[in-house]
């Protein structure tokens, strides 16, 4: 689509940006010093399309979220290279959005001045920024929460807005690290399907790490499964269940065979997962 004939809303300004595609090549990252030093992964070979929607799922501690801070420019790899669209990883930038599970909204600014912040960072003027931060807010469904500051919202409400305030970037690829893992089961779910819309709105690259194996088989197009440290790739499971999304899924005897097939491959790695680190099976 040409620029002249940009529509406005939710993809206005998004159309010359490139298409969100992540490739890890040979990645490993070693942490510590000297005789303390431990790989945390290893052998890491990665390439997501551009708009997909990938879980990575895995048990505690095999460096889940060091490979999200890699991919965020965080942290360095020791070996190998990470890139965004065929250019190489250096330190963060906004076009890699980050959502974690701990608040990180400023608690002094407003919910309407948090999600608008990155547009203050880049220079944009501040009627422009308050009209845009408002799309993002009524997105999240929290168009009357603007002037609110983030201590008077609940916990869901706060993921909301650092969704939003990730998405004012545009950002083509959203980094997430158990970005529900603190909310009740109820807020949980609604939280997977807002998630979802805003994907569906937004069409950036998502890389969602979890250790639910029913909200990565809820979300994902695709899952990537991790070994015990040093982390590795075990699996990489293409999910082909239809979009919209229905809970209805969870009977559905692909998704029953799929998270089946997780479990074994996190119990048989090596290093072993006790099933009582796992997420419960069923509902
Ligand atoms: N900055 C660090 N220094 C030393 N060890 C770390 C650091 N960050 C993470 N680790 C260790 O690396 C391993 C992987 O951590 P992490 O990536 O947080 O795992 P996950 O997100 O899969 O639970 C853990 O054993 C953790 O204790
Ligand atoms: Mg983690």
């Amino acid at each position: 689509m040409s620029a002249g004939t940009a529509p406005a809303g939710p993809h206005a300004g998004n159309e010359g940006r490139a298409a969100g595609h992540v490739s890890v090549r040979d990645g490993a990252i070693r942490l510590g010093r000297g005789e303390a030093a431990f790989d945390v992964v290893e052998d890491i070979d990665l390439d997501i399309s551009g708009r997909q929607f990938v879980c990575i799922l895995g048990p505690s501690g095999c460096g889940k979220s060091t490979l999200l801070g890699a991919v965020a420019g965080h942290l360095a790899l020791s070996r190998g290279s990470v890139s965004l669209d065929g250019s190489a990883v250096a330190g963060p930038h906004p076009d890699r959005g980050i959502v974690f599970q701990q608040h990180t909204l400023f608690p002094w600014l407003s919910v309407i001045d948090n999600v608008a912040f990155g547009l203050k960072m880049k220079g944009i003027g501040r009627r422009e920024r308050l009209e845009r931060a408002r799309v993002l807010l009524a997105q999240v469904g929290l168009s009357d929460f603007g002037e609110r500051y983030p201590a008077e919202l609940s916990g869901g409400m706060q993921q909301r807005v650092e969704i939003a305030r990730a998405l004012i970037n545009q950002p083509r690829v959203l980094l997430m690290d158990e970005p529900f893992g603190a909310l009740d089961a109820q807020t949980r779910l609604t939280m997977q399907e807002l998630l979802l819309d805003i994907w569906t709105q937004h069409q950036t690259t998502i890389l969602f790490v979890t250790h639910d194996i029913d909200e990565a088989l809820f979300l994902a197009d695709r899952l990537i499964v991790m070994t015990p440290r040093p982390g590795r790739i075990l699996d990489d499971i293409p999910l082909a269940f239809g979009r919209p999304r229905e809970r209805g899924l969870i009977t559905h005897p692909h998704f029953t065979a799929v998270k089946q097939r997780c479990l074994t491959l996190l119990q048989s790695a090596p290093g072993g997962v006790p099933l009582a680190r796992l997420s419960p099976i069923g509902v």
